[in-house]
Parts: structure tokens; C-alpha cells; sequence
């Protein structure tokens, strides 16, 4: 009997509003997969693509982007960064035969922990239909 897949997410939570609310759904126990592992970062539009590949490469099969909701980045502008990257970034994963399901970017406030542990919910159960990422490397 074959054990069921459980998708492997690289979770890259901005400091100031993403990773508050994954502590806010932890310390309201709000229930979500524990596919998830996180990284913080000080904001998500200090998330370079090459995080994301690297990911990829390393066997994630989905990796989120989660920052502070528009007009809410202490950095100003660096979810609008984050906002062209990913858009840019998106259509790259085409090239490379990585369905665009696999990356999602999300807002998130410090104060959305069942909105945090929805976003970690159903990105779960989409990795787990779509199935183990299989990237073709040549080496
Ligand atoms: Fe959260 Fe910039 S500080 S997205």
C-alpha cells in the first residue's frame, strides 16, 4: 500500500505581516498542514527568484510568497517588487515545465492567522492533486 503524498512547501513570510500571521493562527490555533516549513524574510520584496528556483531545485514542490497587504509594507514599495517578480518569475516556470500552481504569492496581515492558515490549506490540498514536483535535470 502506497503512502498518500504530502507536498513539501518552502513558505518565504514577510517579518513585519506574513510571519505575524502565521504566529497569530499558531497562538489562535488555527488549524493548517504541517507542509509548510518557514523562512522569515524582512520583506517580500526581498525574495530574489533564485530563492524560489533554488527551492525547486532542492525538492520543494510548491513554494509562497506572503507579505504585507497593498499600502501596508514598511518598505513602501517592496510588495509591488514582489508583485512584478512574481509576475515576471511566473511565466520563466512555463520555460522550465513547472506548473505556475506550484508558486503563489499571498497578502497577508499580522492579524490574519485564519487567513494565513486558509492561504497554507489550500495551496496544501492543490499541491497534493497536482502530485510530486519531477523536474527534469541534466547534469
Ligand atoms: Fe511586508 Fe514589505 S514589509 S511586504
Amino acid at each position: 500500500m502506497s503512502e498518500a503524498f504530502e507536498p513539501k512547501i518552502l513558505g518565504l513570510l514577510c517579518s513585519w505581516c506574513a510571519y505575524g500571521g502565521a504566529d497569530t493562527a499558531g497562538v489562535s490555533r488555527a488549524q493548517y498542514p504541517a507542509n509548510i516549513r518557514i523562512v522569515r524574510v524582512m520583506c517580500s520584496g526581498r525574495v530574489d527568484p533564485l530563492f524560489i528556483a533554488r527551492a525547486f531545485e532542492n525538492g520543494a514542490d510548491g513554494v509562497l510568497v506572503a507579505g504585507c497587504h497593498s499600502g501596508d509594507c514598511h518598505y513602501i514599495s517592496g510588495n509591488s517588487y514582489a508583485t512584478d517578480r512574481f509576475t515576471a518569475f511566473s511565466g520563466l516556470l512555463d520555460f522550465f515545465g513547472i506548473d505556475r500552481r506550484r508558486l503563489k504569492l499571498a497578502w497577508v496581515s499580522a492579524s490574519e492567522g485564519t487567513r494565513f492558515a486558509s492561504v497554507v490549506a489550500e495551496m496544501t490540498e492543490e499541491l497534493r492533486a497536482l502530485g510530486p514536483l519531477r523536474l527534469k535535470v541534466q547534469s
